[in-house]
């Protein structure tokens, strides 16, 4: 006999003579002549109710059942009178797969979430991670349809690399050179190394995107990132995954446009295919997320310039931390209190000054500031980061060589801007600070399976 996932049998229009589901043990309770065990198996938040009546010729083994104990059930799908689930399975034979023992970590109780972290192999089957984890998936999932239907192409961009994409110097080194070789010789001989000169983890797939972007017309990367900067922050992971859509053709206003209907996409797919998984949230880590999704989906987002926010900044009589000053970078409360307290919704900031912008960022026409864009959410501060690319070829030559970017490296990058350029944008999107975006999580260690953060890479 098949098996059968728990979230089909919960759907079930009718009840079923034989089924067999397999899963684990959340709790089991008995009662006079039987047990009640409720098993999950991971396929959606609830459990189902099984019936162990004490007819069951291993009934006394089923006695000593204990939490996280592993089963394999086969039974009567049948209507159930309890409040809340529509069927329960009336057993005919309960095979114990394992029994868990008594110290297993996950009793019924609430944990905190210092301690899942501290079991992170463990926590998605509680059901906070096992909903957030869904939620990820699903929204992966949404992602590819998302650009599927607007004909994008996918692109895999490579983890390894010879660039540096955002020129912040964050960036892990790649190499297959003996460190007992390199500290004999005090030096690293680049020459001598796999690649035959430095190699680093990428920060982003963009300068990729765009050369296929130039081919394929609209691509997209999803994949892993990684950053070696040392902020230990509830925002920043040294391995994230990343979107970015990189796309010809397109302008700033575009590119935010873009920004806004992939944002929205998101939060229809999930509120309409995650709704079990996100009332969880709504009851236990945030009372409002209802209402904060409804307005990612439905509000239209607001777009100032970097000086108009600063203005907005300074005149709000706020206590911020960190100063507000023309021509410094924004702080993640700054972000915060635009989106959150002053426009209640996103609001994407564009033409930021030159100085604290990457090298590709399209100059305007004051000379000053870039064509760069960043989306501002409630609760995280910035979501994407963004820009219209310098296309053209004597501008961009200018700008690496302010920045001391050596033109001979990124020879191919600058090929594009000589063979058939094309204004075109992109941004990137944090992943995991989109489903803290849409869950209410306030920690990005845990809306990833295993956080890679500095000083620690357990599991
Ligand atoms: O703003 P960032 O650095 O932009 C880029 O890397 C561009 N090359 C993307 C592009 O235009 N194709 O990063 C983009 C987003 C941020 O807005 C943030 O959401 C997320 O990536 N991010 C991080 N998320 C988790 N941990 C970190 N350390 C992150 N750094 C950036
Ligand atoms: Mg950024």
């Amino acid at each position: 006999m098949k098996r059968t996932k728990i979230n089909r049998l919960l759907e079930a229009e009718a009840p079923q003579d034989q089924v067999l589901v397999k899963g684990w043990v959340r709790t089991r309770r008995a009662s006079k002549g039987f047990s009640f065990l409720e098993l999950n198996d991971g396929s959606c938040l609830k459990s189902i109710q099984i019936i162990a009546d004490k007819s069951l010729e291993n009934y006394g083994e089923i006695e000593r059942i204990t939490t996280g104990s592993a089963l394999s059930v086969t039974g009567a799908l049948v209507e159930s009178p309890a409040k809340g689930q529509a069927f329960e399975i009336q057993a005919s034979e309960v095979a114990i797969l394992s029994l868990a023992p008594e110290d297993y970590p996950l009793q019924k109780k609430r944990h905190s979430d210092e301690f899942l972290r501290s079991i992170a192999h463990l926590r998605p089957r509680t059901n906070k991670y096992g909903a957030c984890f869904r939620i990820r998936s699903e929204l992966s999932f949404a992602i590819h349809k998302f650009y599927r239907e607007k004909g994008f192409k996918y692109l895999n961009t490579p983890v390894i690399t010879g660039s540096d994409c955002e020129g912040a110097g964050e960036m892990f080194r790649v190499t297959s050179l003996d460190p007992d070789l390199v500290s004999k010789q005090g030096r690293m001989d680049f020459t001598r190394d796999f690649f035959g000169q430095e190699a680093n983890l990428t920060v982003s797939g963009q300068l990729s995107a765009e050369m296929f972007a130039l081919a394929l017309g609209d691509v997209y990367t999803f994949g892993p990132t990684f950053r070696a900067e040392n902020s230990n922050t509830a925002r920043h992971c040294a391995e994230f995954w990343m979107l970015e859509p990189e796309m010809a053709f397109c302008d700033l206003e575009e590119n935010m446009d873009h920004g806004e209907e992939l944002l929205k996409y998101l939060i229809g797919h999930i509120t309409e295919h995650c709704s079990q998984d996100l009332e969880l949230f709504t009851k236990f880590v945030d009372k409002n997320l209802a209402g904060v999704l409804d307005t990612l989906k439905t509000s239209l987002y607001s777009r100032i310039t970097y000086h108009e926010a600063v203005e907005i900044l300074q005149k709000s009589g706020k206590e911020f931390e960190y100063k507000v000053e023309n021509g410094t970078d924004l702080q993640s409360e700054h972000e915060r209190f635009l989106a959150e307290e002053y426009f209640k919704k996103p609001v994407f900031l564009t033409d930021y000054p030159k100085t604290i912008k990457p090298f590709y960022m399209r100059m305007n026409d004051d000379n000053e500031t870039v064509a760069a864009v960043d989306l501002l959410v409630p609760r995280i501060g910035e979501l994407i980061g963004g820009s219209q690319r310098e296309e053209r070829l004597d501008m961009l030559e200018q700008r690496m060589d302010q920045m001391n970017l050596p033109r001979e490296s990124y020879w191919w990058y600058l090929d594009s801007r000589r063979f058939g350029t094309v204004p075109h944008s992109g941004f990137g999107m944090g992943f995991e600070r989109l489903i803290m975006l849409v869950t209410g999580i306030t920690n990005i260690r845990d809306v990833i399976p295993f956080p890679r953060t500095p000083g620690s890479i357990n599991f």
